[in-house]
């Protein structure tokens, strides 16, 4: 069931189920972090294996202190810049946060989203939520309550419909070492941003994200074969006698009219054109092309998260 009730979404979780909540960034699968049945059945929507931890969702900064042992002056200054926002802090866990939310490791995953529905439900109940994103298992992530609907409406109780997502981008995942800020996963939050607001060092060591848990090579893949390049004129030119769509960011390429093509950005704004991404790549996956290819974004600020999924999108397993 799909609807816009709070109290309807509570009662559901406070009874042990599954319930998809809007974020700003993308649609999560949420359920009450201290209740392991609940937790499981995570899992096994989500075909995701138990040995990949998942994100705590919280409503108030005393939740926060609830599922931490150590809040670093580093990590309230981060908290103070992009809470509630799309910026994951990696923390020391304390001993209440179940070993299935954190894959029995000693740091749990947090963040406060900027969601004014799924704020106003945190809010209300008496736990948090962990959430990944609504999506099978490497599969891409949903940026609307239709595309949840689509994917898993018969496994989840209900789904509280926020609209679309207005980031459509995952939370950038940092954890804090003694050379400053390290990325894990770049997302919604850059790194020009985070050195901007907060003046902490900044590196996003890429060695490192790979190795963690659930950090997978291959993800975030459409059925259809994805090609990401900078050549788009190329392209058109190799694939001509093929079934391709194409995803672009603005209008700057002579594409004809007999060519299917979806343009993420009129203006060619990087922020917009990461918003319409996941739903764009959704819509053309199930038109059911030979191949979708994908223009590669200039490698800064949002660019950097977008081509990091794109690339994970089009590894083959
Ligand atoms: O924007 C988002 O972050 C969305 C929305 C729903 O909040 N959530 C999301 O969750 O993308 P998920 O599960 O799809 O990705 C979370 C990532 C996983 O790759 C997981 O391995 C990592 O966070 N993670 C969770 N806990 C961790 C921990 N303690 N240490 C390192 N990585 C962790
Ligand atoms: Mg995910």
């Amino acid at each position: 069931m799909t609807g816009h009730n709070i109290h309807t979404a509570a009662e559901y979780l406070r009874a042990g189920e599954v319930v998809a909540i809007p974020t700003e960034t993308v649609y999560g699968l949420a359920a009450n972090i201290y209740n392991e049945d609940a937790v499981k059945k995570i899992y096994s929507i989500k075909e995701r294996p138990l040995s990949n931890p998942l994100i705590v969702h919280v409503g108030t900064m005393e939740q926060v202190y609830e599922l931490t042992t150590a809040f670093s002056d580093e990590a309230k200054k981060l908290a103070a810049a992009f809470w509630p926002g799309p910026l994951t802090i990696i923390l020391p866990k304390a001993g209440k946060v179940p070993d299935i939310i954190t894959a029995s490791q000693d740091t749990v995953a947090v963040r406060m989203p900027a969601h004014e529905l799924t704020l106003a439900l945190l809010k209300i109940l008496e736990f948090p939520l962990a959430a990944p994103s609504a999506n099978k298992f490497m599969y891409i992530s949903p940026v609307e309550a239709s595309a949840v609907e689509e994917m898993l409406g018969d496994e989840v109780k209900y789904i509280l419909d926020g609209g679309a997502c207005q980031r459509g981008i995952e939370s950038t995942i940092v954890r804090l070492t003694k050379d400053g800020v390290q990325i894990l996963r770049q997302g919604a939050v850059t790194e020009e941003m985070i050195r901007a607001k907060t003046g902490l060092e900044v590196t996003s060591n890429d060695a490192a994200a790979i190795a963690h848990p659930g950090m997978h090579k291959k993800h975030y893949s459409p059925r259809t074969r994805l090609v990401v390049t900078g050549d788009i004129p190329g392209a058109l030119k190799a694939f001509e006698n093929k079934n391709v769509a194409y995803l672009v960011i603005a209008d700057t390429f002579d594409i004809p009219a007999t060519v299917k093509a979806k343009m993420l950005s009129a203006s060619g704004n990087l922020e917009e054109a990461a918003q319409h991404l996941y739903g764009s790549l959704y819509e053309l996956d199930k038109e059911g092309y030979d191949l979708i290819v994908a223009e590669k974004f200039p490698d800064h600020g949002i660019g950097r998260a977008v081509n990091e999924r794109l690339q994970k999108a089009a590894a083959s397993l």
